[in-house]
């Protein structure tokens, strides 16, 4: 058997997998703040384009074709489908017996090192489609900035940034990359905003993603643009199902399946990638197949959090979203994981965790560093802190699984590269 199992292009899926019909109950509407009424998608479309609206709240289709324009796109510029491996070095530094198994999805070969770009170049597409010439985005850590400034430049459209400023100032080489894909990157608080002069009087200058989404949704309304978000809502996780389709072809290319998928989880979009297809496998076909998002111990929502109405963001601005929340106004650490510091969850995702379709564990921190280190020395690929969460669950369940003597086969995405985090490295 092949280590690497490459997939021909003519595979790639044709259409998105829209887990919403398939869900055991309807998701909770969005409820506008002001009117505590269901947020209409006029209202909504002041900030979101309306094919993406559409998405958002399709309960009907299961499947919603990919366009050829943008499969183009994911086919020649994303360099889709990615490969899946076998990760046979791993399987032998932790001395598995032959029937317990660990592959990962490569979602690190991206432009920008993540999964990210799946739904950046889709919102893009989608929004110029309807004359959309530009967006509004924050971005904590960058990866979701540099996935849009990426999308942006394909698309000729214009994308204004408001990162994190304590992430501005301690990852300048993420502006960088955003500056050299022709986006506007500005340190929130910004002077450039009603909201960010606002935070700047109150001394609040080393910025949250609260403020930044706050400043970018102001922009987006007074200039026109659209605002765009890179994880949470349901069209983001629609986008991210290519994953998990590509997945299931290379399983069964090489006659196999999981019967564990894994995926680290910040607001849900990669685990959603990943998971939500072989869902499909878990209710169509009675596939038994089980669905593991890992978040870090320090910033529990999918275990720790409640399962009710609350804002997306930290300002208040956004509608309610039903999900595993921990308030809006949780402060996170300062973690390895930039990516996992958010204080809610998919309503999607929540909602099958509600049902329990899937389960959720927790990772510490003091075991990032030493698991990076672990699947550099032995897959040669540096993770994403972020991603690594997924690999320390994917060799607990190995472990475990070889310690009670039972068969597993591990799948994990491997949602991002770690070579833009070298600082959190050497830090810790
Ligand atoms: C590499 C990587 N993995 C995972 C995440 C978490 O986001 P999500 O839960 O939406 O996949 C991020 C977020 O920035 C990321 O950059």
């Amino acid at each position: 058997m092949p280590r690497t199992i490459h997939l021909d292009e003519n595979e790639f899926p044709k259409s998105f997998y829209n887990i919403l019909p398939d869900l055991p109950e309807k998701m909770a509407p969005y409820i506008d703040p002001k009117t505590k009424e269901p947020a209409t998608p006029q209202q909504m479309s002041v900030l979101f384009p309306i094919e993406l609206l559409k998405q958002e709240t399709n309960f009907e289709d299961r499947y919603i074709p990919i366009p050829s324009e943008l499969r183009e796109i994911y086919l020649e510029r994303l360099d889709r489908p990615r490969p899946l491996v076998r990760a046979t070095n791993l399987e032998k530094h932790l001395k598995l017996p032959s029937d317990v198994k660990i592959y990962y999805k490569r979602e690190d070969l991206s432009v920008c090192g993540s999964h990210k770009p799946n739904t950046a170049v889709a919102q893009a597409y989608y929004a110029q489609k309807e004359g959309v010439t530009g967006f509004a985005t924050e971005t904590g850590a960058g990866q979701w900035g540099s996935s849009l400034a990426y999308a942006g430049s394909l698309f000729g459209m214009d994308v204004e940034v408001f990162m994190v400023r304590c992430s501005y100032e301690q990852k300048p080489y993420r502006k960088v990359m955003m500056n050299l894909f022709g986006a506007d990157v500005k340190a929130s608080p910004s002077d450039t905003t009603n909201v960010g002069r606002k935070f700047l009087a109150e001394g609040k200058s080393t910025g949250s993603l609260g403020i930044a989404i706050a400043e970018a949704i102001e922009r987006a309304v007074v200039t026109g643009k659209k605002y765009s978000l890179g994880s949470v809502l349901n069209f983001v996780c629609l986008h991210q199902t290519i994953i998990g389709q590509e997945s299931i072809k290379q399983m069964q290319s090489v006659d196999d399946m999981p019967t564990h998928v894994v995926g680290c989880f910040g607001g849900g979009s990669n685990f959603a990638g990943i998971a939500f297809p072989f869902y499909e496998l878990n209710k169509t076909k009675n596939a038994g197949i089980k669905l593991v998002a890992v978040e870090p111990e320090t910033v529990p929502s999918l275990t720790k959090g409640k399962f009710e109405y609350d804002h997306g963001d930290s300002a208040g601005l956004t509608p309610l979203i039903k999900m595993y929340t921990l308030g809006k106004d949780f402060m996170p650490p300062s973690i390895y994981a930039g990516g996992l510091r958010y204080h809610g969850a998919a309503p999607s995702v929540s909602l099958m965790l509600q049902n329990g379709l899937m389960s959720a564990s927790t990772v510490g921190d003091s075991q990032i560093a030493s698991t990076a280190e672990l699947f550099a020395k032995t897959e040669g690929i540096i993770p994403a802190p972020e991603s690594t969460h997924a690999i320390a669950e994917t060799v607990r369940l190995a472990q475990e699984a070889k310690k009670n003597g039972e068969a597993a086969t591990i799948l994990f995405n491997l949602s991002g590269h770690g070579l833009m985090d070298m600082a959190a490295y050497e830090k810790h």
